[in-house]
């Protein structure tokens, strides 16, 4: 059975700063409470003319050229965004055109925070069975736009923001060379309500209507039932790539946790009984960027000379459906 190299990585941010104490301008917070509650400091919203695509177009270069290979190369696109620039179609086939390539799939994921390991997954799945040799894995959002950045939203407001993440993934024929060693996905829908937007939904009548701006159009979240599940799920959920391959806590090279807010990254991390220098967190700087979180801190670690082959890699993820899972990979 070959196995998948990440053959290269990239990530994109607007130019924007967003602090806590612009948006202490915009809605009733303060830059203490949202330090406190969340360890973010400052995070990246666009501006107008700014667009999902345009990020993840400039990640998926940035990925491109550490990957050194030709982008005509890829074979397949999986793009995992809440965030579309549109309804419909997806956000797979407008980079697709971004980045000039040919005729290839392009699928978009919506798993939310999840978005990128099950992508990822997925394109394991398609490298190991022979389909596609080569394929882009994106993880992009725009979430800014779609925030009541008012004391009304306040709770989500302060957490989400904008940026995009690329891999390329190509595949390994060494036995002894990088590989995924264990996937872990779930979901559990019966918290679908927990951490949603209800709205615009194919189940209204008509679908588009103008009251759903007072209450169904923006985030909404029961932060302590995402709190007690995030924190106990990725713990979970790591245990178990660990336990599938034979390896424990103390095999990881670093974890890099999806960044839903650092109080749940902290407690992940006691749980799990890892050292600092094994757990990798950015959400000061960058904040929640959903399904973007991971591969944008993977891109950092990457080039900050984090890893190197043969390096044990744990990625985790919760967040809305809910769904959650966690991948081993080999570096
Ligand atoms: N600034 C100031 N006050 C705020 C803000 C804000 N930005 N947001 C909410 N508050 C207020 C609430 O209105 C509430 O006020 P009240 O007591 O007068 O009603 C008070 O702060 C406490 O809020 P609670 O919702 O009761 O919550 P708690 O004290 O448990 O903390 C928090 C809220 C920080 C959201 C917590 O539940 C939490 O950390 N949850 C995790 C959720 C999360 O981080 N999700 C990440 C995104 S989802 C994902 O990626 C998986």
């Amino acid at each position: 059975m070959p196995g998948i190299r990440i053959l290269g990585t990239g990530h994109a941010l607007p130019d924007r700063v967003v602090t806590n104490a612009d948006l202490a301008k915009l809605m009733d917070t303060t830059d203490e409470w949202i330090t406190q509650r969340t360890g973010i400091r400052e995070r990246r919203w666009i501006v107008e003319g700014e667009s999902a695509t345009e990020l993840s177009r400039l990640a998926s270069l940035r990925a491109i050229e550490s990957a050194g290979i030709d982008a005509g190369a890829i074979e397949a696109i999986l793009y995992a965004t809440t965030s579309p620039d549109h309804f419909a179609p997806g956000n797979g086939v407008f980079l697709q055109h971004a980045l000039g390539l040919g005729p290839i799939p392009a699928i978009d994921i919506r798993t939310q925070c999840s978005g990128f390991v099950y992508s990822l997954s997925i394109a394991d799945a398609y490298i190991k069975s022979g389909m596609f040799k080569t394929i882009l894995v994106v993880g992009a959002e725009v979430l800014s736009t779609g925030m009541d950045a008012t004391t009304r939203g306040r709770d989500t407001a302060v957490l989400f923001a904008d940026g995009a993440g690329a891999v390329v993934v190509t595949r390994e024929d060494d036995p002894a060379g990088s590989q995924v060693l264990a996937w872990d996905l779930h979901s559990d829908g019966a918290y679908a309500e927990k951490l949603w937007v209800d709205a615009p939904g194919s189940i209204y009548h008509p679908r588009n209507q103008a009251a759903h701006l007072e209450n169904k159009m923006f985030p909404s979240m029961d932060g302590k039932e995402v709190f007690r599940q995030a924190t106990t799920r990725m713990p979970e959920s790591v245990q178990a790539v660990l336990n599938a391959a034979g390896k424990s806590t103390s095999d990881i090279t670093l974890l890099i946790p999806h960044q839903a807010n650092l109080r749940i990254s902290e407690l992940v991390q006691r749980r799990l009984e890892l050292r600092n220098d094994q757990v990798y967190n950015n959400i000061d700087r960058l904040g929640n960027t959903t399904a973007a979180t991971i591969p944008i801190a993977l891109d950092e670690c990457v080039r900050a000379g984090r890893l190197e082959r043969g390096d044990l890699l744990a990625l985790t993820a919760f967040g809305s459906g809910f769904l959650w899972g966690s991948a081993l990979i080999r570096w």
